[in-house]
């Protein structure tokens, strides 16, 4: 059983900022994780509209928040206001993660970590293999560079192609893998499927209330497959299903949501994240969406 959250004058205080927040899990997973370990902190949610950034972000040096978790709309603009990137968020050119040392702001990124720790965590090796992405937007962007970095080749489908061209010249730059980029359609995606071994879909094609949508047509997925599917809500999409149907492996995208937010907690706390149990209030808290 958790200790209840209690409020003194010496609890510090987390949370996220973007517009909308009204969905975000986040709250519960970082509160049952403060209240399991005992620590003095507590997270909040905060809406802050895109003219209202700067403020906030020198709200929390005034307020000395110690950290937030940054999210749609302004994981690109807010790199501007803060004192410190690191160098992996520099590249990937977003920040989810800002961590407070006594008034010195750093951005960090944990979506891409993040990630990449779920599929460790499922036992799944990248170096050396072929990954077919699906989408070229924010999340994407981190999870192309964590790949590569990582020391797989790429595939990436966009529906808009321009986009999946520039992600790839960019991380071609980066890392030296080699990244091919095509626009998304059924027979792009077939000759895809047939070079991959790994599959991961960033779109939020098959987010719910459109949960029966998927950009995959279940017979190119094969048993030897691994299907990875960054949406969470659904925890298990159309597309996790159908890759189930087809004896292939599936991870869910409730992992890389709960890596990102363990690794982000470590960072504020300097404390290992109790994973489990953050796993388990982020499910209930989305049910309860
Ligand atoms: N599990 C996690 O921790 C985690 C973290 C971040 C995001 N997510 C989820 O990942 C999804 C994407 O988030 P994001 O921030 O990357 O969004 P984003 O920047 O808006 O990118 C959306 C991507 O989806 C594509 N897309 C949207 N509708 C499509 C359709 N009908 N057909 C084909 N492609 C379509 C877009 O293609 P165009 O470029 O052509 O518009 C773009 O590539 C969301 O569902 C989000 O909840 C999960």
């Amino acid at each position: 059983m958790n200790t209840p959250l209690k409020i003194t004058g010496k609890t510090g205080v987390c949370g996220v900022i973007g517009d909308p927040v009204g969905h975000t899990v986040s709250p519960a997973m970082h509160n049952a994780a403060f209240s399991a370990l005992g620590l003095n902190f507590v997270y909040m949610p905060f809406r802050v509209p895109k003219k209202d950034l700067a403020d906030a972000v020198q709200g929390m040096r005034a307020l000395n928040i110690r950290g937030l978790n940054v999210t749609i709309p302004h994981k690109v603009e807010v790199m501007a206001l803060l004192d410190e990137i690191e160098p992996s968020a520099r590249a990937i050119g977003a920040v989810n993660v800002i961590v407070n040392d006594k008034g010195l702001l750093k951005g960090c990124n944990t979506d891409a970590p993040g990630f990449m720790r779920a599929l460790k965590e499922r036992g799944i090796k990248v170096k050396g293999r072929t990954v077919v992405i699906l989408g070229a937007g924010g999340a994407s962007r981190a999870i192309c560079f964590a790949l590569a970095s990582g020391g797989a080749g790429l595939i990436i489908l966009n529906r808009t192609p321009g986009r999946a061209s520039q992600y790839a010249a960019d991380i071609t730059k980066a890392t030296g893998q080699t990244v091919e980029a095509m626009p998304l359609n059924p027979q792009n995606l077939a000759v895809a499927m047939e070079k991959g071994r790994i599959l991961v879909n960033t779109t939020s094609v098959g987010m719910s209330p459109e949960a029966s949508e998927t950009l995959v047509k279940s017979d190119i997925i094969k048993p030897q497959h691994t299907v990875v599917d960054i949406v969470y809500n659904p925890v298990k999409t159309r597309l996790l299903k159908d890759a189930e149907k087809a004896g292939a492996g599936t991870i869910n995208g409730l992992d890389m949501l709960v890596w990102q937010g363990a690794l982000a907690f470590e960072k504020w706390t300097g404390h290992r994240a109790p994973v489990e149990i953050m796993r388990k209030e982020a499910l209930r808290a989305l049910k309860g969406i």
